[in-house]
């Protein structure tokens, strides 16, 4: 694997990498006809098309509803909006405890305080993914009821036994599926677990818009609050698919609209993604098993697999660097950035994903020493579907050497 005539570029050598493997998708032809038509003829607002059915937004709120299989999807301008939007629908109040994930990224907690609640963390395993076991103890300790879990860059834990605990605790479970495009459980799609699942269209995600977010339920009283605090107001809801006429009524005036609502480019922008879904997946699998298989086995590299049960969307891949200290560890990460492949360590230098961080709660000052160890020297590598099976051969053989040169230090 180790070309040995290759000097690295820190030794004044060239790079060999000739992409760019944190490039975000554009977005194809028809998406981009779709977002200039609207554009050009002033129609930006959701609401503006005179029905429904000329509605982009909510046409792709019917796509994303049939693509899952759920009742109702409701587009918002970020998923950070729709996990704040879900918070208000179940009811949380000023100083509810809300278990969450100690290790997710930071729009996580920050909804949780937007929503003047308090996250209790609970911990995660060597997989990333949150651990079931804690999750009792912490919804023990604390009689929180609400569990709003993230499947961190697309790490799944065993849902079994998290559905235990919600059942055992009667917990209201909300999904953050920000990462976790087409992965299923047993077959079944993530974000048909809980009562709501929360998606990102944010650019670096599986549909891509650079902000947005898809807000899923089938609970019809669900929907008609997330479409009014959205910011559906009047008679708009008629403009949505699927609602119930008599709830929405009833509901119209007594929820306030936070105006985070999608708008009609960036539905426009995503119109042509949900399709292409399993073909982009597809490229990540691929790409993502070759790069498993040739890097796998190094004495520095663990990479620890997903539960048999689960079916992974593969655009990221992480791994635990073994065997290295601190600073050898951040060596690997400067010397892979010189060669043209950046790459972050979850644990290290006020990394936004590190619970630690998090100030503006209670809980970033708790001693949580599973996730701090499996944080502490877990490296995270963004593989974008443009990457070909080359690339992975590229980024392998940058691994090797890259590593040797660090252990001949
Ligand atoms: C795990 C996770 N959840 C939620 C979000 C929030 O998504 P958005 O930027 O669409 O608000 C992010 C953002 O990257 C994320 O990483």
């Amino acid at each position: 694997m180790r070309d040995d005539s290759r000097r690295l570029v820190i030794d004044g050598g060239q790079s060999i990498v000739d992409f760019d493997n944190k490039a975000f998708k554009p977005i194809p032809q028809e998406g981009i006809d779709l977002a200039v038509s609207a554009m050009s003829r002033g129609v930006m607002y959701r609401y503006q098309p005179k029905q429904k059915e000329l509605s982009l937004t909510a046409k792709l709120e019917r796509s994303f509803s049939q693509y899952i299989g759920v009742k109702h999807t409701v587009g918002t301008n970020s998923c950070g909006s729709a996990m704040y939007i879900a918070l208000n629908v179940v009811g949380v109040q000023p100083g509810d405890k809300i278990l969450t994930n100690a290790f997710t990224f930071h729009a996580v907690p920050s909804v949780i305080h937007h929503a003047r609640a308090v996250p209790v963390l609970v911990e995660s395993n060597r997989e990333w993914a949150m651990d079931a076991e804690d999750l009792d103890k912490k919804a023990t300790e604390t009689g929180a009821k609400i569990l709003l879990m993230s499947y961190m860059r697309g790490h799944v834990p065993d849902m079994d036994a998290v559905m235990a605990v919600v059942k055992k605790h009667n917990l209201i479970f909300i999904e953050d599926c920000a990462h976790a495009y087409a992965t299923l459980w047993n077959g079944q799609m993530l974000g048909t677990f809980g009562e709501i699942g929360c998606f990102s269209t944010q650019s670096s995600k599986g549909l891509s818009a650079g902000e947005g977010g898809l807000y899923i339920t089938n609970n019809d009283e669900y929907a008609a609050k997330a479409v009014l605090y959205a910011g559906s107001y009047e008679r708009l809801w008629t403009k949505h698919f699927d609602l119930d006429a008599e709830l929405m009524n009833r509901l119209q005036n007594q929820i306030p609209g936070y105006s985070m609502r999608m708008q009609e480019v960036t539905a426009a922008m995503l119109t042509p993604q949900i399709e292409r879904l399993e073909y982009i997946k597809n490229t990540h699998v691929e790409n993502w098993n070759l790069l498993h298989s040739l890097i796998d086995g190094h004495a520095n590299i663990e990479i620890p697999m997903p539960l048999p049960q689960v079916d992974s969307f593969c655009d990221t891949m992480q791994f635990h660097l073994v065997g290295l200290s601190r600073e050898k560890a951040d060596q690997f990460i400067d010397v892979m950035k010189m060669e043209g492949i950046p790459m972050q360590i979850f644990g290290a230098k006020r990394n936004a994903r590190d619970y630690r961080q998090w100030e503006y709660v209670e809980a970033h000052k708790e001693e949580l020493g599973e996730t701090i160890a499996n944080i502490e020297f877990a490296c995270d590598l963004s593989l974008q579907p443009h990457l070909t099976l080359e690339n992975m051969r590229t980024i392998a053989q940058v691994f090797h050497e890259v590593l040797a040169y660090i252990n001949a230090q």
